[in-house]
């Protein structure tokens, strides 16, 4: 079954809406097999966002994403990665319809309230990046 990465960002956790985005993923019917809240180490967001590196924002995205804890979690389901696409809308807040996460808590292009996989090769990546073998639970709702 396909798997896809989520983050809750900065400015989601700190607006409270951790639980209000959880909720849309579990009335999806999709399968939360992993997660936890923590602050992003360095060489960790290095590594997230390697094809970042030589963008201006960068140092800006890197101390916004480390402003924070955040809840990283692994979701399963049926085309979970295009479908969690779709549920967070665009990377521009200001451009992602209401009734996206992204139209209803994010902000602007940085402070966009979560992150979900781009691809498969993305989730992979970001599977082993964040998570050990032993955090991820195999079950079926
Ligand atoms: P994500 O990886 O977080 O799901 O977002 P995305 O695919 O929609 O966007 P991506 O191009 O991968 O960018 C990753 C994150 O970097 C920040 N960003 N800031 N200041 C800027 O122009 C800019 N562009 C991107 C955002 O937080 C974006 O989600
Ligand atoms: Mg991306």
């Amino acid at each position: 079954m396909e798997r896809t990465v989520v983050l809750i960002k900065p400015d989601a956790v700190k607006k409270g809406v951790i639980g209000k985005i959880i909720t849309r993923f579990e009335e999806e019917g999709f399968t939360l097999i992993a997660a936890k809240f923590l602050r992003l180490p360095d060489d960790l967001l290095d590594d997230w966002y390697a094809h970042h590196k030589d963008k201006s924002f960068f140092p800006e995205l890197k101390s916004f994403m480390t402003s924070t804890p955040v809840m990283a979690m692994i979701w399963e389901g049926k085309n979970v990665i295009e479908r969690f696409r779709v549920l967070c809308g665009p990377t521009d807040s200001r451009k992602a319809p209401k009734g996206t996460i992204r139209g209803d808590y994010g902000r602007d292009v940085q402070a966009n309230a979560i992150h979900a996989s781009e691809d498969e090769h993305a989730a992979n990546k970001e599977m082993d990046l964040m998570f050990l073998p032993h955090e991820i639970q195999e079950w079926k709702r």
